[in-house]
């Protein structure tokens, strides 16, 4: 990772070289630094399609109806802000574990640990740090492409990075083939991060027999995975997003599992996510859980509760509940619609240009293919943002935004 050149003390004007003052400015993240360029841009032509976060018709990311109830509850009958327990909000934490497993709750409740974090970054990181705890590998493995900040978050934690081949940007497949083969060549041990459903950047997932038999090859060489879930719900329901997890929990020994409610439940800010740690019987939870709270502790002590008491009501009332699954199941709608209605008006700007693989693709992202400086063109120019990859993000398109959005992007497209 680069954090920038140290200064010298002659490059320093002859001043003494104190620590901050040793520390150069470095690039703005990949993703939020867009963002941040976007918010700032004056053009009204503007078009964001940079960070993931869901866009209703509007344009607007809502507050859920559900979780606005469930705050108000909560502010009307808080008693105190007092600290939480070590592993966070136990109704969260409760729910968070039947989210995950679903059918297998009652059969390994008792092997999973689940600790509270701030956000799926945060069970991410805590993952890391606990990997690193048990001495038996330091190297983790990661998607080709992959979302940007798993790079930061893992390798900050101290982990060297690997990849495994994932997706071919040119044919908008998965490199089935060539991502199994190095999975049976990763050495035993090793810690690999596989998205359960929705891949960020490329909207494309395996297909059941093709995780089916990626399990297989995490099993016979005794791998770890480490399943990041970051949009249950938006693909194509809650039980179907998380059938891979449930599937390597019946047949695993051990896997860890980093969630995020920021998309699902709308709690970006609030930080609000979990990690599940499975272990191989039911002695060892309690040593995971210790684990896990101690490295929390070490880190930045305890999570924020806000976010988990919203979740933990919400699971508490079954209307609220009904109603967050509805609306849910509304946001999964209209992504789709999105992905369908974009690969049209591709069609209707270029009839050579075959874009079916966006709607076969799930979730919020896709990559269209472009270069860098198409990108940086399209940005300089037009004020279409998106990420340098070209990862677009379909939730922020509408009626409006698309026709332009297609007009400009198909000529570039291969
Ligand atoms: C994204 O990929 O855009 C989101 O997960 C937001 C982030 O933190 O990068």
């Amino acid at each position: 990772m680069y954090y920038g050149r140290p200064t010298s003390e002659s490059e320093n004007n002859g001043r003494p070289v104190m620590p901050l003052n040793k520390l150069k400015e470095i690039p703005a993240d990949a993703i939020l630094g867009l963002m941040t360029e976007f918010q700032t841009d004056p053009s009204s032509q503007k078009i964001d399609l940079t960070v993931g976060v869901y866009r209703d018709d509007q344009g607007k990311t809502p507050v859920m109806r559900a979780v606005a109830a469930a705050e108000k509850r909560l502010v009307e009958n808080q008693v105190s802000k007092s600290y939480l327990p070590p592993l966070g909000v136990e109704g969260f934490r409760d729910a968070m574990r039947l989210l995950v497993l679903g059918p297998l709750e009652a059969s390994h409740a008792e092997r999973t640990a689940v600790v509270q974090t701030p956000g799926g970054c945060g069970a991410l990181r805590v993952a890391a740090e606990m990997y690193l705890r048990t001495h038996t590998g330091e190297t983790v493995w990661l998607s080709e492409p992959t979302w940007g900040n798993h790079r930061g978050l893992l390798g900050a934690a101290g982990l060297a990075l690997e990849i495994y081949p994932y997706y071919d940007a040119a044919t908008h497949e998965l490199e089935v083939d060539r991502m199994l083969d190095t999975l049976t060549k990763v050495p035993p041990h090793s810690l690999v991060v596989l998205q359960a459903s929705l891949h960020n950047p490329t909207g494309a997932d395996p297909e059941p027999q093709v995780w089916d038999e990626l399990i297989g090859i995490l099993a016979e060489r005794n791998l770890l995975p480490l399943f990041d879930i970051a949009y249950q719900g938006l693909g194509d329901g809650l039980d179907e997003d998380v059938a891979v997890v449930r599937s390597a929990a019946e047949r695993l020994p051990e896997l860890l599992v980093a969630v995020s409610c920021s998309k699902n439940f709308g709690l970006y800010r609030e930080r609000t996510g979990a990690l599940l740690a499975i272990g191989s019987d039911p002695s060892q939870k309690k040593v995971l859980e210790s684990q896990a709270a101690n490295v929390a502790r070490g880190m930045y002590s305890m999570a924020p509760a806000h976010g988990p008491l919203i979740v933990e009501e919400i699971f508490s009332d079954h209307e609220l509940r009904q109603l967050w699954m509805e609306e849910l199941a509304e946001m999964r709608g209209r992504i789709r619609r999105l992905r369908s209605e974009f690969a049209e008006a591709l069609k209707a700007e270029r009839s050579d240009l075959d874009a079916s693989w966006l709607t076969k693709q799930r979730g919020m992202f896709s990559l269209l293919g472009l270069t860098e400086q198409e990108v940086d063109t399209l940005r300089e120019g037009q004020h279409i943002y998106m990420v340098r990859n070209s990862r677009i993000n379909i939730a922020g398109l509408d009626a409006e935004s698309m026709p332009v959005v297609a007009k400009a992007v198909a000529p570039l497209m291969r």
